[in-house]
C-alpha cells in the first residue's frame, strides 16, 4: 500500500509518496508566503496550507495507481493559532510559533501562574510562540474577533478538518498550546479559564498514530485519492521528524535544523526540568519527550545567503569554509532574528554580528553565521547535560542537514556524533509511518520506526577542533547578556 505524509513547514509544503516499506517514491513541494505585518510578528493565511495540499497530493499522484493510497497524516509547524467560527470559517490570519508579539501576555501568564503554577499545570513555561498567550492577545486587542471564535485549531489540524470534518489534535502537538496537562494528557481547565476558552472549543486529543477518520467523498475527488484514505492525527514537525529519523526510544536524539532549530530528546516517563528551560511535550509514539527550541537556524542562514548576499548557492557561499578555518574564526553571529525561546525566551532579541576586522572576508561572516545557529543549539544541549542527561550522539535533519560543512560544524561545537539520513525529509517522511500504523500496516510506531530502511552517513567530532569550539563558545555565551538591556531600544 501507499501513504502520503504531509510536512506543512513555514516556508513551504513538502508531501511525500512512501510505500509499506517505507521507501520514498516520489516527493513534492510547493512554497507560500509569510506575512510580517510588524516587525518580529509572524502570520500565514490557513488558506495557503490548504491550496498548497490540493497542489501538491495530484502532481505526487501522477500516473500512480492511487487507489493504492491507504492512508495520510502530518507533520505540522507547531503551536499556530488558528482561529475558526461559528460556520468553520477562519477568523483572521494564523499566527505563528515565531511570531514574538505576546510579550505581554507571556510575562502575564509566567507571573500570574509563577513557575512552579504552570510547571506542575502543564509542564512548561509560557513562551511567546506558544497558542494560549496568542489567545489572550486576541482577547485584548481583536475583541471582536476573539469572540467570534468557536474552534481553536493548530495549522496541521486544519487540513486534517478539511479533508475529514473532524476537529482534531494529537498530543505532541497539543503539548505546545500551554493549554494542556501533558503529564496527564488532558486539557488544562485552570489554562482554558485564564485564557477566557472552554472545552468546547478545544479540538478533540488523539495520539499521532490514531486514525481521526477517512477523507470525505468531495474532499477525495479534489485530491485524487481514494474516500478509503485513513487520515492519521499526524504529530507537531520535531515529533514527526523523529519518527522520521527513528527517535524514539530512551537515549536516543534527534536535531532538526529547518527555519526553527531543535534538539529533541525522547523519555518514556514524563520529564518536566525544574528551571522549565527545555519544553517537556508528548512523542508520536505514545511516551514524552524533552526539546529545545530556536527561532531562526537554516532561516538565519538563508536570510544571509539570499536576502543579504544574493548569493547564488549553497557550494558558492560555503566553497571558502574550509575545515582548517573551524574553530578559528574571529566573527561571532548570535541568530535572533525572531527573538529566542531557548534559553533566553526573549522575544525583543535580535540578530547580532560581532568581532569584524577589515580582513574579515564573505566567507567568515558566512561561517560565523553557521556557527551561530550551531552555538544556539549548544545553549540546549548544555541544559540537556546539566539535567545528567548523558547525551553522545544525535540524528540531524532538516535542510540545514545538508550542508557538508555545517554537518562537521555541528559535530564539532556540540562535541557530538551526528547520522545524517540518507532521506532528510523528516517531518514527511515520520507523517507517513503515522498513516502506516493508523491503516494498520504496522502494530506501533516503535515497529514501524524498527522496519524503515535506515542508511545514512556519520560526522564524527574531532577533539582537537571541539576544544577550540569550547573556547569560542565561552565568548558566544557571553555576547547576550552584554547585549540584551540594549534589545527592546532597537
Ligand atoms: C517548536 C517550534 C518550531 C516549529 C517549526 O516548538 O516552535 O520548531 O514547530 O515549525
Amino acid at each position: 500500500m501507499l501513504y502520503l505524509g504531509v510536512d506543512l513547514g513555514t516556508s513551504s509544503m513538502k508531501v511525500l509518496l512512501v510505500d509499506g516499506k517505507g521507501t520514498v517514491l516520489r516527493s513534492t513541494s510547493q512554497s507560500y508566503p509569510l506575512m510580517m505585518p510588524q516587525p518580529g510578528w509572524s502570520e500565514q493565511d490557513p488558506e495557503e496550507w490548504w491550496s498548497a495540499l490540493c497542489v501538491c497530493v495530484p502532481k505526487l499522484l501522477e500516473g500512480i495507481d492511487a487507489t493504492q493510497v491507504a492512508g495520510l497524516s502530518f507533520g505540522g509547524q507547531m503551536h499556530g493559532l488558528v482561529a475558526l467560527d461559528e460556520n468553520d470559517q477562519v477568523i483572521r490570519p494564523a499566527i505563528l510559533w515565531n511570531d514574538g508579539r505576546t510579550g505581554k501576555q507571556t510575562d502575564a501568564l509566567n507571573n500570574d501562574f509563577g513557575k512552579e503554577g504552570l510547571l506542575s499545570l502543564t509542564g512548561n513555561l509560557a513562551f511567546a510562540g506558544f497558542t494560549a498567550p496568542k489567545l489572550l492577545w486576541m482577547r485584548e486587542n481583536e475583541p471582536e474577533l476573539f469572540a467570534k471564535i468557536r474552534k481553536i485549531m493548530l495549522p496541521k489540524d486544519y487540513l486534517a478538518y478539511r479533508l475529514t470534518g473532524v476537529h482534531s489534535c494529537d498530543y505532541s502537538d497539543a503539548a505546545g498550546m500551554l493549554l494542556l496537562d501533558v503529564a496527564n494528557r488532558c486539557w488544562s481547565k485552570p489554562l482554558m479559564e485564564y485564557c477566557g476558552v472552554t472545552e468546547e472549543q478545544m479540538p478533540q486529543l488523539f495520539e499521532s498514530y490514531e486514525a481521526i477518520g477517512t477523507v470525505k467523498p468531495a474532499m477525495a475527488a479534489l485530491l485524487g485519492i481514494p474516500v478509503t484514505t485513513v487520515v492519521a492525527a499526524g504529530a507537531g514537525d520535531n515529533a514527526a521528524a523523529a519518527v522520521g529519523t527513528g527517535t524514539v526510544g530512551e537515549g536516543s536524539c534527534n536535531i532538526s535544523i529547518g527555519t526553527s532549530g531543535t534538539i529533541f530528546i525522547p523519555s518514556k516517563e514524563f520529564k518536566c526540568p525544574p528551571e522549565g528551560n527545555l519544553h517537556a511535550f508528548a512523542h508520536a509514539d505514545g511516551t514524552y519527550h524533552l526539546m529545545g527550541c530556536i527561532l531562526a537556524a537554516a532561516s538565519a542562514y538563508t536570510w544571509w545567503r539570499s536576502d543579504i548576499l544574493k548569493g547564488e548557492s549553497n557550494e558558492d557561499e560555503q566553497a571558502g569554509i574550509t575545515r582548517e578555518k573551524l574553530g578559528k574564526n574571529h566573527v561571532f553571529y548570535l541568530p535572533y532574528l525572531m527573538g529566542e525561546r531557548s534559553p533566553h525566551n526573549d522575544p525583543s532579541a535580535r540578530g547580532v554580528f560581532a568581532g569584524m576586522s577589515l580582513d574579515t572576508t564573505r566567507f567568515d561572516m558566512t561561517q560565523a553565521v553557521m556557527e551561530g545557529v550551531a552555538f544556539a543549539i549548544r545553549d540546549s544541549v548544555e541544559i540537556v547535560r546539566s539535567l545528567g542527561l548523558d547525551i553522545k550522539a544525535s540524528n540531524l535533519c532538516g535542510g540545514g542537514a545538508k550542508s557538508p560543512i555545517w554537518r562537521q560544524i555541528f559535530a564539532n561545537v556540540l562535541n557530538l556524533e551526528l547520522f545524517v539520513p540518507e532521506s532528510e525529509e523528516g517531518a514527511g517522511y515520520g507523517a507517513a509511518i503515522l498513516a502506516m500504523v493508523a491503516a494498520g500496516e504496522y502494530a506501533s510506531v516503535l515497529e514501524a520506526c524498527a522496519a524503515m530502511p535506515r542508511g545514512g552517513t556519520k560526522y564524527a567530532p574531532d577533539p582537537a577542533i571541539v576544544a577550540l569550539y569550547d573556547e569560542r563558545y565561552e565568548v558566544y555565551k557571553a555576547l547576550y547578556p552584554a547585549i540584551q538591556p540594549i534589545f527592546p531600544k532597537m
